[in-house]
């Protein structure tokens, strides 16, 4: 398990409700998308030793480093399809939350853990999300969140050293996915699948059509020129 203890006085409080502190194991734990790390049991705690009051989220332990753990150690050696699974699995989180009317209200490379689970025969990755926020905090928006660690992680490719398809995919997600759909800052209503998980799991899913298409008419490198601007 993994144990999370915070001294009362750092608590969110909020006069009318004085347990808000426990929204955020009360969001993660309504939640059904796998990304989401359960909340077991949220305790209170006194130190012995200090007489200091904490409160002790615990929650299931998973193995793995954080995001930004993994964009410090793997700069030049990000895959596109790591990303294209990273952004699959928040789209996959964003639509329960968008189903549920609800927002994570804090993603960030730190609250998202990345796992290899050890008996998953297909050896794939997985993203786990943590550290929900009460509402009505006035964050910035999950799908900011969401642009500015697909910011990173594009920074983190090499992209000279990619397969057609893959440099393909990178023009793609940069141009149209961060430029377009999750980092638009005015109006959202300018592009018809700006902040809508479902309209993007689709776009992300047609990647390898939409290349084979491309290059079908005209050559692969001709299909990477057509989506850079
Ligand atoms: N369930 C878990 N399993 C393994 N490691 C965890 C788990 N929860 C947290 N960690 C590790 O601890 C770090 C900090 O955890 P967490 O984000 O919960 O605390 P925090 O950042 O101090 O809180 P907050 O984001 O609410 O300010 C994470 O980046 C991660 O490395
Ligand atoms: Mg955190």
């Amino acid at each position: 398990m993994a144990f999370k203890f915070v001294p009362i006085e750092n608590l969110p409080s909020y006069q009318h409700e004085p347990d808000v502190y426990l929204e955020e194991a009360r969001k993660a734990n309504v939640l059904e998308n796998p990304c989401v790390v359960p909340y077991l049991d949220v305790r209170s705690w006194e130190d012995p030793v200090l007489g200091r009051e904490f409160v002790v989220f615990i929650r299931q332990y998973v193995w793995g480093a954080s995001l930004e753990r993994f964009i410090w150690a793997n700069r030049g050696n990000v895959e596109l399809r790591f990303i294209e699974q990273f952004l699959s699995a928040m789209f996959g989180l964003l639509f329960e939350l968008e189903q549920r009317g609800m927002i994570h209200g804090d993603i960030h490379a730190d609250n998202v853990l990345v796992t290899r689970p050890r008996y998953n025969l297909r050896g794939d990755v997985q993203f786990r999300v943590m550290d929900f926020k009460p509402t009505g905090h006035g964050e910035p928006s999950d799908y900011l969140g969401i642009a500015l660690s697909l910011r990173r992680l594009l920074e983190c490719v090499s992209y000279e050293e990619q397969q057609p398809r893959d440099r393909y995919v990178f023009e793609v997600l940069r141009n149209d996915f961060l430029g377009r759909y999750l980092l638009v800052e005015s109006d959202p209503a300018t592009d018809d699948r700006a902040f809508r998980p479902r309209q993007l799991q689709s776009k992300l899913d047609s990647v390898d059509e939409m290349f084979a298409a491309a290059s079908a008419s005209r050559g692969p490198e001709a299909a990477v020129r057509s989506v850079r601007r």
